[in-house]
C-alpha cells in the first residue's frame, strides 16, 4: 500500500460550506462562492480541500445527516456548480476531498422510508433494526421505535435522526444482530463503494469519512471494521490511484492499519489535540490545561507520550492529522490572542502531521459565544459562523448585504478580518501564509522527516530538530527562558520573534521570551 506522493506536501483547508462565501446572496454559503475564493485559497497557500457534507439533506445536523448521497443539496448549488468548482481547483492544483457519512443517514433517506415499511423489501435490513419495539438501549446501541408501522426499533449512530447503517456485528449475539458477511451488511458495503465511485468517478481526490471506526457494532477489536476498509482501500489502490482516506477516528494506529491513509488524532481515547489545545474552558471540556496555553501550566509530556506511541505504529504507512480545530470543536482563538496562535500555528505547520486549517482559523476567528443552536450545532454553533472577508455588510460574507446570514456574524468590532489582515505585513493571516510555504517546500518539514526532541522536560520552551537542518524553538507561557544546547551549527532565522540564538563556548545558548518562537535553519 503507497501513499499517494502529494500527501508529503499537502495542507488541507476545511470549508463549512454554509458559512463560506454565499455568493448569490440568499445568505447561505455555497458552492459557487467556494469557486470565487479559489484564488484566495491560493494565495494562503493551501493545496487540498476538505468540503462538509453538501448533499441533499434536511439539515438537522448540518448536513451529517443525508438524504441522498448522490446530489447537491440545492441551497449549495447544482451537480453542474460542483463540477465546475472541480475543474477549477484542479487547474490550480488544488485536490478536493468530500465527506462521506458512512455510518448512517438522514431517517428521511429514500433506504430509511423503505426499511421502515411494515413489509420486507430491499431495503428492510439496510438499517439495523430489533424484532422488538419495546428496545431502548441495548449494548453499545441507541434504539428509536414509534415511528413506523415495522414492528422492531431501529438504532441510531448519533442524534434520533440518523438510523444506524447495518454493516453487521463483529461478535454477534442476539438475534437481531447480523455477521459481517450476512445478507444486509453485504448490501450496505456495497451500496457504500457505490457511493464512493459516484464521486470518484466525477474526480474527486478522496473522502473524510465521517465516524470511520464505528460502523461494525460490536467489534472490540475492530477486526470487523478494519476488513471493510482494508477491502475499500484496496479497491482504491487498484482503481483510483492517487485518492486518498481520512478518517474521523481519532485512533491512527488502528484506523491506518485499517487502510486509511490519515487519521485526525483529535477524538476520543487518544489524548492528542486535546493535550495540545483543550482545556477547562474549551468543548469538549479537559480537565487539564493544554500545552498551548499562555498560562504556562501544560505538560507537553502528556501530548509526546500518545503521539510518539502512535507515529512509531504509523510511519511509512499513514500520517497524524492534528488540525486547527474543526466544525465540532471550539476554535483555537478561544482563550488565545494571536501572539498565542503565532506559537500555536508554528507548531502545527511545523510538527510531522497533515495540516488541516479550519476556515477563519488563519486569522484567528473567534468562538462566537451565547448563539441560539442551528442546525443540530448547540454549542459547536459558535464554530461555524460565518466567514470574516472584510469590514462591509455581513463581514463580506454575501454578495447581498442586506441578507440574512447563515449565523450571525462575529458581533464584535474588533473581529479579524482577511482583508486587514492581508494588508498588515505582521498579522496572524501572513504568518500562517509564510508557514504553509515554509511547510511546502522544505523537505525537512515532510511528515516522514526526522523528528528530534531537544528539551527533555515537559514544560517550556519545547525545542526540536526536523530533518537534517531545522530547528523549531517555541514558548507558549510568558516567562523567558535561557536554555543551553549541544552545539547545532551555525543558525540561520527563518522566522522568529523573541528567539535568539548565541553561540557561547559549548554550544548553543538560546534565549526564548514570552509567546516566543523561532525556525532555524543550520549548517
Ligand atoms: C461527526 C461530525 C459531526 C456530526 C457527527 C454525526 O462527528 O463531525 O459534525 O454531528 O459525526 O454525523
Ligand atoms: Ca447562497
Amino acid at each position: 500500500m503507497t501513499q499517494p506522493a502529494w500527501l508529503a506536501r499537502a495542507v488541507f483547508y476545511q470549508i463549512y460550506p454554509q458559512s463560506f462565501y454565499d455568493a448569490n446572496g440568499d445568505g447561505i454559503g455555497d458552492l459557487a462562492g467556494i469557486e470565487a475564493k479559489l484564488d484566495y485559497l491560493a494565495d494562503l497557500g493551501v493545496n487540498a480541500l476538505w468540503i462538509n457534507p453538501c448533499f441533499v439533506s434536511p439539515f438537522k445536523d448540518a448536513g451529517y445527516d443525508v438524504a441522498d448521497h448522490d446530489s447537491i443539496a440545492p441551497r449549495y448549488g447544482t451537480h453542474a456548480d460542483f463540477v465546475r468548482l472541480l475543474a477549477q481547483a484542479h487547474r490550480r492544483g488544488m485536490r478536493i476531498c468530500l465527506d462521506l457519512v458512512a455510518g448512517h443517514t438522514s431517517d428521511q433517506h429514500p433506504w430509511f422510508v423503505e426499511s421502515q415499511r411494515s413489509a420486507a423489501n430491499d431495503f428492510t435490513q439496510r438499517y439495523i433494526w430489533t424484532n422488538n419495539p419495546w428496545v431502548r438501549r441495548d449494548e453499545e446501541l441507541d434504539f428509536i421505535s414509534g415511528t413506523s408501522d415495522r414492528s422492531g426499533a431501529y438504532a441510531t449512530n448519533f442524534f434520533a435522526h440518523q438510523p444506524a447503517l447495518n454493516y453487521g456485528f463483529g461478535q454477534p449475539t442476539r438475534s437481531y444482530q447480523q455477521d459481517v458477511d450476512a445478507p444486509g451488511p453485504s448490501a450496505t458495503r456495497a451500496a457504500l463503494r457505490q457511493t464512493m465511485k459516484y464521486w470518484l468517478d466525477l474526480g474527486v481526490d478522496g473522502f473524510r469519512v465521517d465516524l470511520a471506526g464505528s460502523l461494525v457494532k460490536r467489534d472490540p477489536e475492530h477486526f470487523g471494521v478494519r476488513r471493510l476498509w482494508r477491502e475499500i482501500r484496496a479497491w482504491l489502490d487498484a482503481n483510483y490511484q492517487d485518492r486518498v482516506l481520512i478518517s474521523e477516528w481519532g485512533n491512527p494506529e488502528i484506523a491506518i492499519d485499517a487502510g486509511f491513509h490519515v487519521d485526525f488524532m483529535q477524538h476520543v481515547g487518544v489524548p492528542g489535540y486535546d493535550a495540545l489545545m483543550l482545556g477547562p474552558d474549551s468543548f469538549p471540556k479537559r480537565r487539564e490545561l493544554p500545552y498551548f496555553d499562555s498560562r504556562g501550566n501544560g505538560d507537553f509530556r502528556r501530548f509526546w507520550r500518545s503521539f510518539e506511541f502512535q507515529q512509531r505504529r504509523v510511519a511509512g504507512r499513514g500520517l497524524i492529522s492534528l488540525p486547527s480545530s474543526n466544525h465540532d470543536f471550539v476554535r483555537p482563538r478561544h482563550q488565545r490572542d494571536f501572539d498565542d496562535l503565532k506559537v500555536l500555528y508554528a507548531f502545527l505547520f511545523t510538527w510531522p502531521q497533515l495540516p488541516c486549517l479550519y476556515y477563519g482559523d488563519e486569522i484567528g476567528m473567534r468562538y462566537v459565544e451565547g448563539l441560539t443552536s442551528k442546525e443540530g450545532g448547540y454549542e459547536r454553533t459558535g464554530s461555524r459562523t460565518p466567514m470574516q472577508w472584510d469590514d462591509s455588510a455581513l463581514a463580506g460574507f454575501s454578495t447581498d448585504p442586506g441578507a440574512t446570514p447563515y449565523l450571525p456574524i462575529d458581533p464584535q468590532n474588533d473581529r479579524p478580518t482577511v482583508a486587514a489582515q492581508r494588508a498588515d505585513r505582521n498579522s496572524l493571516w501572513h504568518h500562517v501564509e509564510r508557514l504553509i510555504y515554509l511547510r511546502v517546500t522544505e523537505s525537512d518539514l515532510a511528515p516522514d522527516a526526522s523528528l528530534t526532541l531537544l528539551t527533555e522536560n515537559s514544560g517550556y520552551p519545547l525545542v526540536y530538530r526536523r530533518g537534517g537542518s531545522l530547528i523549531v524553538a517555541l514558548n507558549p507561557g510568558l516567562d523567558t527562558h535561557t536554555l543551553e544546547l549541544p552545539p547545532l551549527g551555525d543558525a540561520a532565522a527563518v522566522l522568529a520573534q523573541r528567539c535568539q540564538v548565541m553561540h557561547g563556548p559549548t554550544g548553543w545558548r538560546l534565549r526564548i521570551g514570552a509567546r516566543g518562537y523561532g525556525v532555524f535553519t543550520v549548517s
